[in-house]
């Protein structure tokens, strides 16, 4: 029988913790590049979510990254903070620098076990990597005693080694071992059965946390993690909205969710997880990352509680359990009564802003209330989704970007359309320029071209509307490429014009911060190359 279980607790020895990856695995999806505040953004968030540990980041890949974690270790409490990093001295210095302000920090370090990887990728021996591993956990345990191994490519290593890695890992001192499905490869009865050999040939996992982190390549993810929590495993690594390297990560929110709903069929598994924030995390890492969600997504998706066919509709008025598994309102869609007015004054956006959790206050508040003002003109009531949009758009740090000031289309129904475009550069100088397209938007972003001497390809370009209604509040994604990288950006207004012109700046920005980001990146991996194994 469909019920759902409330409250979503249970034994100790049954809750599974929820590793969050967003941050790091989540943003290695092509196209994504967020800052330290939009990072700081998403882990606030994060904590008010309950996850047990935040992967705030891989510190040794880039100053930007390393200065990421380093606010997150310092701002956010409550969630372990864990830095990721190779099994080089290097990477495991990046890795405590930036988080040994937090008050639970966690060194996480990964070297590859599988055959493939150790022959082609490492181009090394498995001795040596039995080497590497014993340093790289015993120079991590010397800083922090929390400590995670991950052998790399978990799901396809020849198990018999592994395990031999394994024991070394914790004969050093790691307290979380995570095998990973690295490529999304394994199938949940296999993936079960493997920890089931590991738990047989090293007893000592069972004194330690054993993790599951899987891919979603064939769209298991969920299902191997789950057949992983099935098989004794006690911590689930993943990201929101699945995001996360080529197909991405277990979605979290479904795995929470899952637990919470079939709590009893599963013995009692469960979270420690807030399941009311998942809604607002999903559009707060939608938002911020530029990856819509897709409508028809299990729990976070615009449909995921929506009924169409008539015969659906007149089961859910006469009981909502004929068709509906979970309540809306679990996952903190609910119709929030907040509405406020084009004459609400700043106090009364401060306490909307504080009843959505959001503790706005000085220069921050100056913008928003701006912000709310502008949109409060257009728009006769705003209500808590439109509120969240705009402090979500408006707490984007856009210093040192490029800004999107003013526009002038014309467009008729003979001719082309033409656009100008005043801009400001990241240095701070205000830029115009003209461009014309088959359409208003291609014309606007010609013109944005313009300005910044690019011609990037446009590989997305998405509009939806926060709330209903003709006066709601429109929503812009878009993917550009620029030499062979992608690059995304998401932008909100009453206009979708000024949106779009939002979005493709943003896009732009990130595209410039990313060309930064991956030369420094590739220059540490060469340097962390030269020297693979601990000195
Ligand atoms: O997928 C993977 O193997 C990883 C490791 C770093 C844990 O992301
Ligand atoms: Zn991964």
């Amino acid at each position: 029988m469909a019920t759902e279980v409330t409250p979503s607790t249970g034994k100790p020895e049954d809750r599974v913790k929820i590793f969050d990856t967003t941050l790091r695995d989540g943003e290695q999806s092509p196209g994504i590049s967020l800052n330290a505040a939009e990072k700081l953004e998403i882990a606030q968030q994060l904590s008010r979510l309950g996850v047990d540990v935040i992967e705030a980041g891989f510190p040794i890949t880039s100053p930007g990254d390393f200065e990421a974690v380093q606010t997150i270790a310092r701002e956010v409490q409550g969630p372990v903070i864990c830095a990721l990093a190779r099994s080089s001295f290097q990477d495991i210095d990046a890795a405590w620098n930036a988080i040994k302000d937090s008050e639970r920090p966690r060194i996480h370090t990964f070297l590859a076990t599988s055959d493939l990887h150790i022959k082609y990728k490492l181009q090394t021996t498995r001795e040596d990597v039995k080497g590497q591993v014993k340093a790289a956990v015993a120079h991590a345990k010397s800083y922090t005693d929390d400590v995670e191994y991950s052998p790399e490519d978990g799901s396809r290593s020849d198990i018999d080694f592994m395990a031999e890695v394994i024991q070394i890992a914790i004969d050093e001192g790691a307290t979380t071992i995570n095998v990973p499905d690295t490529t999304g490869y394994a199938i949940p009865e296999e993936y079960a059965a493997m920890f089931a050999g590991l738990y047989e040939r090293v007893p000592d996992l069972h004194n330690v946390t054993v993790s599951v982190h899987c891919h979603d390549d064939l769209g298991l993810a969920v299902a191997n993690s789950f057949a992983g929590v099935m098989a004794g495993c006690r911590q689930v690594e993943g990201a929101i909205n699945g995001i996360g390297e080529r197909a991405g990560n277990t979605s979290l929110e479904e795995f929470i969710m899952l637990l919470r709903t079939r709590n009893e069929a599963i013995g009692g598994l469960w979270t420690g997880a807030n399941t009311q924030e998942i809604a607002r995390t999903s559009r707060l890492v939608s938002r911020m990352t530029g990856y819509p969600v897709q409508p028809n997504k299990a729990i976070i998706g615009r449909n995921a509680f929506a009924h169409e066919a008539g015969i659906h509709q007149d089961g859910v008025l006469k009981n909502p359990q004929t068709y509906e598994i979970m309540e809306a309102s679990t996952v903190g869609v609910t119709g929030n009564n907040l509405v406020l007015g084009k004459h609400s004054g700043r106090h009364a956006l401060q306490n909307a802003l504080q009843d959505l959790g959001y503790e706005i206050s000085g220069e921050r508040l100056n913008h928003a209330f701006k912000a709310f003002k502008e949109i409060a003109d257009r728009k006769k009531e705003v209500n808590a989704m439109d509120l969240e949009a705009i402090v979500n758009d408006e707490m984007r740090d856009d210093s040192k970007a490029w800004s999107f000031d003013e526009f002038e289309l014309h467009s008729a129904s003979t001719g082309q359309p033409t656009a100008t475009v005043k801009m400001t550069n990241p240095a701070g100088e205000q830029v115009e320029g003209k461009g014309s397209g088959n359409g208003t938007i291609e014309a606007l972003f010609d013109a944005i071209n313009d300005v910044v001497g690019l011609k990037p390809v446009l590989n997305e370009y998405r509009v939806q509307s926060v709330t209903s209604g003709p006066d709601s509040i429109g929503e812009v994604s878009v993917i550009i490429e620029i030499d062979g990288r992608e690059a995304s950006g998401q932008g909100v207004a009453t206009d979708t014009v000024w949106a779009s012109g939002r979005a493709y700046a943003r896009a732009l920005t990130n595209a410039e911060r990313r060309r930064g980001v991956v030369s420094e990146a590739e220059s540490a991996a060469k340097a962390a190359v030269n020297n693979p194994v601990a000195p």
